[in-house]
């Protein structure tokens, strides 16, 4: 790899060990990738915050790296962590945890990383721009950024992303290059999508055929007339989750789509193929579940107003998760929709969610609009799992009826 003088002096230590161990990262992986170089990043996300994935080894790394003078000289935010950092005894989280997740927040606070936990931080001030070159961990994020936004990044994991902070810097691979994002296999749309469930469980239909196929990641999606800033941020979490996929073009709706004529011949997703998908996704019965939670991704404000809508004046009858991003949360409160939703007996849990928090076992049915935290809740926390459209995810912990949708 060609190295500019800036970059030799960081792998030489000459600005510090953490920047040094840094550099080191990013070599070795544009060693195994290929990169000719490195190209500059305007800013990262860093995944891999919550305590209960981390551990004490985790832990450990991240606190050599505050020590070792390692400073995040881009912008940089954090994914969620382990709890909510304001309310972590109302959601049940152990003390020692809490301690624990806090050491983990304060080591990153120290690198001057936002600690913004949340996985969609274009809806807290890291928005990057058509083009931009940014690092990313939180697949979902990355797959918003790179398809959505039309920012340029890799699937980075926790330490690439950290180190990509620490030197303002990435190997150029993968995603930062055009002949990696042209589309390779079209999709035909033949059913009208409605919510986040329905886009979710289109995602995993994709994803899933995607990770069948060999060399074949990038989709060209046609046939989706509209779909809203929610839609889009459910589908990217799950195409990410069910097909590793870190960009797809949507046509008429992602920036980079006009680019390219769809790819020759072209996969029919028809109604039965979204059914499948959603029955595949639930395993366990909405009546009996006792955990319910939105907000996989975060919610934004307009899915938060929803809920306080939908609450207002009743009560929950099962736990009920509200996730979230702190700022979002602060407009909510200021908006006083917090006040109608924890009249309700619903909690928000900002900072976290019900996949990244240490729950595991913890619950027996988990009900949710959202196709990743399916996958997650099943496997990492060995739930049951219940997809349903958002506002019956509402009912569900109301103990109300469900609503009945069209066959
Ligand atoms: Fe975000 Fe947690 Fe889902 S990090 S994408 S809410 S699994």
């Amino acid at each position: 790899m060609e190295l500019s003088k800036e970059e030799q002096a960081m792998l030489a230590g000459e600005q510090g060990k953490a920047t040094q161990k840094a550099m080191e990262i990013l070599v070795a992986l544009g060693t195994i990738y290929g990169a000719q170089r490195m190209i500059p990043v305007t800013s990262v996300q860093i995944a891999g915050v919550s305590y209960d994935n981390l551990g004490e080894a985790g832990l450990h790394f991240l606190s050599e790296m505050a020590e070792g003078g390692g400073r995040a000289r881009v912008l940089t935010t954090l994914n969620p962590a382990g709890m909510d950092v304001e309310n972590w005894q109302a959601l049940g989280i152990a003390a020692d945890f809490a301690e624990k997740q806090t050491q983990v927040i304060d080591a990153f606070a120290r690198m001057n990383v936002l600690t913004t936990c949340t996985c969609t931080p274009y809806l807290s001030g890291n928005l990057p721009h058509f083009g931009e070159h940014v690092a990313w961990a939180e697949s979902s994020a990355v797959c918003f950024a790179n398809s959505v936004l039309g920012a340029r990044s890799n699937r980075e994991g926790g330490p690439s992303a950290l180190a990509a902070a620490l030197t303002g810097h990435t190997a150029a691979y993968g995603m930062h290059l055009d002949q990696n994002r042209v589309p390779q296999l079209t999709f035909d749309i033949y059913v009208d999508l409605q919510g986040n469930d329905d886009f979710g469980a289109l995602g995993r239909v994709i994803g899933e055929y995607l990770q069948a196929l060999e060399g074949i990641s990038v989709p060209f999606i046609r046939g989706v007339g509209d779909a809203t800033l929610e839609q889009l941020k459910s589908f990217s979490a799950s195409l990410a989750t069910y097909g590793g996929t870190a960009l797809f073009h949507m046509e008429h709706i992602t920036p980079e789509a006009s680019q390219f004529s769809p790819p020759e011949p072209s996969v029919t997703i028809t109604r039965g193929d979204l059914a499948a998908a959603k029955a595949a996704l639930t395993s366990g019965d909405a009546g009996e579940a006792d955990f319910v939670s939105l907000g996989c991704p975060h919610l934004s404000i307009k899915e938060i107003a929803r809920i306080a809508e939908l609450l207002e004046g009743k009560q929950v009858v099962k736990e009920f998760w509200i996730t979230t991003a702190r700022p979002t949360k602060q407009i909510a409160d200021r908006m006083g929709y917090t006040a109608m939703i924890e009249a309700s007996g619903a909690k928000f849990a900002a900072d976290t969610c019900c996949v990244v928090a240490p729950i595991k076992g913890r619950f027996k049915a988990l009900v949710t609009d959202s196709a990743k935290a399916c996958y997650y809740a099943a496997g990492k926390n060995q739930f049951q799992t219940i997809l349903k459209p958002f506002d019956e995810v509402v009912l569900a912990a109301l103990g109300e009826p469900r609503v009945e949708m069209e066959p």
